[in-house]
């Protein structure tokens, strides 16, 4: 065990089965980055406190950015006994700068490293997703803006965007608990060795400090806050593909989704496969299972850092990766989808308008319990008489009720039933207009 980190107080050589067990490099790799610039700040703060000479922190500084080149290069060689990121970063340190090196891990742990570099990695992950559900967003306001007409249904996309758009501001709301400091933490106690925490905090960029060295280490919310926004935001995605998928199929035709977005069958040559929208559909369930596995793993864990923690990464990683392509694709299928409306306004039959049928009565003084009664009279003839709801006679209709008027008429228009739902919210096309204009507003405030 001479050559780990860790080595001294051991005799024994690792299992090579453990070995492979206990590592994490393969996957925790993707933080190098963040893992370089927390180590650069890191030093830095032991020369203010005097913990390395200035020459030491040049020299440490120098070489992170050496391992910084190798690794956007792909020449960074991860070597047996690799056992995390934070490992491999510091080996090489020795490799490229010698005994100063020994020096940078002064009063750190693992512990305070390992948090750091996750709030760092998803605080840019954030940010990216954030940008992408904007765009998806857009995209749908602006489809909606563009509809022609306002029949139920035409309007679907603007809908989903109301939901995204509390998801985009809970996400923002995850941000503020992501962006805080844990450096200094140590491995469960804090150090004792006058690190200037509020100098590591403006030198990375954190909002605020930790506070407390044993939560800092230990508690994993943050990465359990994100995996459930992951998770919430997938179950709107794929409500919102579960409605795409079913307009456009055969039968419906509403939409046609774009070629781009959809792939054929190898024995059916006639057809077109929606699967970009049922693979939107599939990842809320991987990822909420992403989530619910580590709620599980953070179930009845002691205090401060155990290893079951490093079950962390993979959960972000893989809900990170799934949600952000399922962004970009909703935008892609949103952005190219055909609408077509005639296939639409046929679909649309008189039936629909039979609640129209009751207010007209409430208008004419009935009470709406009865109103509703009588409606669903008028459309119990219509069925018996087989013949759609608008074809029944006046006659027909003041068996019923006297309150029938040769106004009646107007209630069998499709467009003006849709503009009599005018209050905010509703789907008459000025109402539709602002909500349009609210999210455009809320959009340029992000
Ligand atoms: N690879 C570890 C992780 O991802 C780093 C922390 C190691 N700390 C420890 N006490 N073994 O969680």
């Amino acid at each position: 065990q001479g050559n780990k980190l860790w080595g001294g107080r051991f005799v024994g050589d690792t299992d090579p089965i453990m070995e492979k067990f206990n590592a994490s490099v393969a996957y925790d790799q993707r933080m190098w980055d963040a893992d370089i610039r927390g180590s650069k700040a890191y030093v830095r703060a032991l020369e203010k406190a005097r913990l390395v000479s200035t020459d030491e922190m040049d020299q440490i500084l120098h070489g992170m950015d050496q391992i910084s080149e190798e690794w956007s290069k792909g020449a960074f060689v991860i070597k047996p006994g690799d056992e995390d990121i934070h490992t491999a970063n510091e080996r090489r340190l020795k490799e490229l700068v010698g005994a100063p090196a020994g020096k940078l891990h002064t009063g750190r742990s693992r512990n305070d490293q390992v948090v750091t570099d996750m709030r760092l990695w998803l605080r840019d992950a954030i940010s990216t997703l954030a940008g992408n559900a904007l765009q998806l967003i857009s995209t749908m306001v602006e489809r909606a803006a563009c509809a022609t007409s306002f029949i139920p249904g035409l309007v679907f996309p603007h809908h989903h965007a109301v939901a995204l758009s509390r998801d985009v501001e809970r996400l923002q709301e995850i941000k503020k608990r992501v962006n805080v400091l844990a450096l200094g933490s140590g491995a469960i106690a804090g150090t004792p060795l006058n690190i200037d925490r509020e100098f590591l905090r403006t030198e990375l960029a954190f909002d605020a400090i930790s506070l407390n060295s044993m939560d800092a280490t230990g508690q994993r919310d943050f990465v359990a806050e994100f995996l459930f926004w992951a998770s919430l935001c997938l179950t709107h995605l794929s409500k919102m593909a579960e409605d795409l998928m079913l307009y456009s199929t055969k039968e419906f035709s509403f939409i046609t989704l774009s070629d781009a977005y959809s792939t054929g069958s190898s024995l059916m040559p006639q057809k077109k496969n929606a699967d970009s929208l049922e693979l939107i559909r599939s990842k809320a369930g991987r990822v909420f299972g992403r989530c619910a596995g580590f709620m599980m793993t953070l179930k009845g864990l002691p205090s401060t850092y155990n290893k079951d923690l490093q079950e962390d990464k993979e959960a972000m990683f893989d809900c990170y990766d799934t949600i952000n392509a399922v962004l970009q694709v909703s935008t892609g299928v949103m952005s190219t989808l055909q609408i077509n409306q005639s296939v639409m306004e046929a679909a649309l039959s008189p039936d629909m308008l039979a609640t129209d049928l009751a207010y007209y009565l409430v208008r004419k003084g009935m009470p709406f319990r009865e109103a509703h009664g009588v409606s669903g009279k008028a459309v119990f003839m219509a069925e018996s008489k087989n013949i759609p709801l608008n074809q029944l006679t006046l006659e027909d209709l003041t068996t019923l009720s006297p309150l029938f008027g040769g106004d009646v008429a107007s209630v069998w228009d499709y467009r003006s039933s849709v503009e009599q739902y005018s209050a905010p919210g509703g789907t008459a096309k000025n109402s539709v207009t602002a909500q349009v204009e609210h999210l455009r507003v809320w959009l340029k405030k992000q």
